[in-house]
């Protein structure tokens, strides 16, 4: 067996498993009428960072945020075969590989999932360079994208748009920020703030220090204020304390393995140089009691 079929053979397993995890009831909408969408915060199965959320809207409508890590492709798979393997809206925060690794791969090859349309916000040649190791990967997604002629692709070079799929009410607060050239991929993350009739979350992708501040300058307060705060960066080295301090959410999404969660570069806990136990602090400091960490396992939001 090649490379290539074990990983799928493999991959058919793990696609299984994650089918496993959607409830029936989830999976056959039965959750309408209760709130505008449920959302799954998905574990990743290889204990790579990765940042995955997909949503079923009270309608029966499929949307992805991010989608993860190339190597959580198949859980993906699996997860989108149990809600029908039509998605609506895919977004895409910025093209680091733990955020559009599965699309990237799935765009070559579909084996099922339909897509309506993908939104993200693309980077211009200097952004694309201002990362060596990322260039060769960013172009071949941008490649993909181009290629894929499947799906309608919006590319959003400002903030703005505002729309409702079904329940799913959505408002883009940040796209790529060509003037920031430091940290310039996760500075460049899509910021979204999505809520329904009950909840509203804010997902900062992977927004640095001065993405964070440009969001305080020219964002609202209202719309940055949210019950749940998808916590910049997996909660490390991502948006500073002023941001979190400034902005008023309950409780704190975490796209975070176990080893970012504890900085454990394998000497213990604290062993690695991650700033994750600085972000919990300010967390505990705020008076945040409610956490869901994605190495916890997945974690269902209706
Ligand atoms: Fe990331």
């Amino acid at each position: 067996m090649d490379r290539r079929n074990f990983l799928k053979a493999g991959g058919a397993a793990i696609a299984a498993a994650a089918a496993a995890q959607v409830s029936p009831a989830a999976a056959q909408g039965g959750r309408r009428g209760r709130s505008g969408f449920t959302m799954w915060q998905l574990n990743t199965q290889c204990n790579q960072i990765g940042n995955s959320y997909v949503f079923l809207t009270d309608r029966g409508r499929v949307i992805v945020m991010d989608g993860g890590h190339k190597d959580d492709e198949y859980y993906l798979r699996g997860f989108l075969a149990r809600l029908g393997n039509k998605v609506d809206t895919w977004f895409i925060s910025h093209p680091h590989i733990d955020h559009m690794g599965s699309l990237s791969n799935i765009m070559v090859e579909p084996r099922g999932i339909t897509i309506r349309r993908i939104i993200h916000s693309r980077f211009n040649e200097a952004l694309i360079q201002s990362e060596d190791y990322c260039v060769e990967r960013c172009r071949m997604f941008y490649e993909r994208l181009d290629a894929f002629r499947d799906a309608e692709v919006i590319d959003l070079q400002q903030a703005g748009m505002e729309e409702s799929i079904d329940g799913f009410h959505f408002r883009i607060l940040g796209v790529s920020n060509r003037e920031i050239l430091q940290n310039g991929y996760n500075n460049s993350s899509v910021v979204i703030k999505v809520c329904d009739r009950r909840k509203s979350i804010l997902f900062l992708g992977d927004a640095g220090v001065e993405c964070g501040r440009k969001l305080l300058a020219n964002v609202p307060r209202s719309d940055l204020d949210s019950d749940y705060m998808q916590m910049a960066h997996h909660g490390q080295n991502g948006c500073d304390r002023q941001f979190y301090d400034t902005v008023d959410f309950r409780a704190c999404l975490w796209s975070t393995p176990k080893w970012v969660w504890e900085n454990d570069f394998g000497q213990g806990p604290g062993s690695g140089k991650l700033k994750t136990f600085e972000t919990r602090a300010w967390m505990d400091e705020k008076g945040i009691r409610e956490h869901h960490v994605s190495w916890m396992g997945l974690w269902q939001l209706d």
